[in-house]
């Protein structure tokens, strides 16, 4: 079963949303597998965004996703990746389509509610990363 690995960011937390984004994923018809509230290091992040860290955003994203608790968390189904990404809508919230998550609730890129793997393997090392004690089902 295809796997993918969400993070609902800080300002999605401070903000309440957590329970509509989870909603969205359940009623596409998607397995949550594992969820859990985290407060991550400056480490764990910086190794998450690793490919991003020559861009010139990327201390202040490291910044933002450290000003408070995320939930991390693996959902499984049918082409989960790409189908998780149309949920949560284009990165840059003034794209995101009205319907998405981001389309609906933010504006910002530098404070976008949510992050979803890119690919599948990523999702592997997403996961892998964020429950390196494994998911159990
Ligand atoms: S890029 O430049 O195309 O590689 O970046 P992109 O795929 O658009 O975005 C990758 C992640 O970086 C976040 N991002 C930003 N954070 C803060 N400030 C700015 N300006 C900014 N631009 C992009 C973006 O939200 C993506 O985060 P994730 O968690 O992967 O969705």
């Amino acid at each position: 079963m295809e796997r993918t690995y969400i993070m609902v960011k800080p300002d999605g937390v401070e903000r309440g949303l957590v329970g509509e984004i989870i909603k969205r994923f359940e009623q596409k018809g998607y397995k949550l597998q594992a969820l859990q509230l985290i407060h991550p290091t400056k480490e764990l992040l910086e190794q998450h965004y690793s490919d991003l860290s020559s861009k010139p955003f990327f201390p202040e994203l490291i910044k933002y996703m450290q000003t408070g608790p995320v939930v991390a968390m693996v959902w499984a189904g049918k082409s989960v990746v790409k189908a998780g990404r149309t949920l949560l809508g284009a990165t840059n919230p003034l794209e995101s389509a009205p319907g998405t998550i981001r389309g609906d609730f933010c504006i910002d890129v530098g404070a976008n509610l949510c992050h979803g793997s890119d690919a599948v393997e990523s999702a592997e090392k997403e996961i892998a990363l964020w429950f390196p004690k494994g998911v159990g089902n």
